[in-house]
């Protein structure tokens, strides 16, 4: 049984393979007609415990597109809120036939404890658990990287090897920031990760990348400049920077931003906090990928989708594979 729970478990190999069947996938995107009959008859579970708006869309998008049925399961409006378990949740989508389940949740392990419990059978796919892990969109960000650093067809079979990519902001807090740092080490890339020493995880040495405190010096040494929100909702009020002395000391404006390469871009994950991140001026240049993001990431997941439930290929490596 194949599931896709941690960008740490794939290998350089497994991670080409998601990227390559992404720009094929694309292409389906670019025809009229922009269907797939390869999931007819499958059942796909959008499970999701926690808010959500790319990733639910995108993963719901990319089910249809590739002819499968869809299940969206919000927590808010369920069962859940009468205190039913994860597990009887789990075993009432596995009576309806479940073929994949994608789960988003605040608990930090939920997608491998479902992928581990026996309690489905189908595959589990982790739409981010809490501080924990997104491995989707980590994929998502190296795919676009890929194309706006490497190229779009001299990107195909490629890696990231020299790219050098600067992570700023709630590391601490960030799901997105892990995926992506075990992702880009995977595919060659140098990662640096810029961010107030609060919010710097403790044991981030054992990381595979290097730690900055000054975002003017890394700037001009960036390929890619990855903003992240700071994530208040994790955090005990004591702790919230104020916005005006957190954007004067990490956030991107369009001075900051002309540091950069010419050819460098700004990514963020979305949802943005314009004004504290990240301005106005600078999340609608042409240099920032957000939007161009969050199209990658429907190819991206009919890619993941398709390698876990239709493709002839392994997808992912046998770390990440569990067996009943
Ligand atoms: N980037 C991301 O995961 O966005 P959502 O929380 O809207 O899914």
């Amino acid at each position: 049984k194949r599931h896709l729970i941690s960008a740490a478990d794939l290998s350089r190999d497994d991670a080409v393979l998601i990227l390559d069947t992404a720009e094929e996938m694309a292409r389906v995107a670019d025809r009229p007609i922009k269907k797939l009959p390869t999931l007819r008859g499958r059942t796909v579970v959008n499970l999701f415990f926690e808010d959500s708006t790319r990733t639910r869309i995108s993963f719901e998008a990319a089910a249809k597109r590739l002819s499968a049925d869809v299940i969206n399961f919000s927590a808010k409006g369920s069962s859940v809120s009468k205190g039913e378990s994860l597990k009887d949740t789990a075993l009432t989508l596995e009576a309806m036939g479940a073929d994949a389940v994608v789960i988003r949740h605040h608990a930090s392990g939920a997608p491998y404890r479902l992928a581990n419990s026996g309690w489905i059978d189908g595959a589990v796919v982790n739409a981010g658990d809490g501080t924990h892990e997104h491995p989707t969109q980590a994929l998502l960000d190296a795919f676009t990287m890929r194309r706006r650093l490497v190229g779009r067809d001299a990107g195909l079979g490629a890696d990231l090897a020299g790219r050098r990519i600067t992570v700023v902001g709630d590391i601490l807090h960030s799901r997105v920031a892990r995926s992506n740092v075990h992702l880009l080490h995977t595919l060659g890339a140098q990662v640096t990760l810029v961010a107030p020493p609060t919010l710097v995880p403790i044991g981030v040495e054992r990381w595979p990348c290097e730690v900055s405190y000054d975002l003017d010096a890394v700037l001009p040494k960036s390929d890619a400049v990855m903003m992240l929100r700071v994530q208040r909702e994790r955090m005990n009020a004591a702790f919230f920077p104020t916005e005006r002395e957190y954007a004067r000391r990490y956030g991107l404006n369009a001075d900051r931003m002309a540091r950069m390469p010419e050819h460098a871009v700004v990514m963020h994950p979305g949802p943005m906090n314009r004004g504290m991140e990240i301005t106005a001026e600078v999340a609608d240049s042409d240099r920032c990928t957000a939007v161009e993001q969050v199209a990658n990431g429907v190819s991206i997941r009919m890619a993941v989708l398709y390698l876990l439930l239709g493709g002839a290929e392994p997808a992912v490596s046998p770390a990440a594979r569990t067996e009943e």
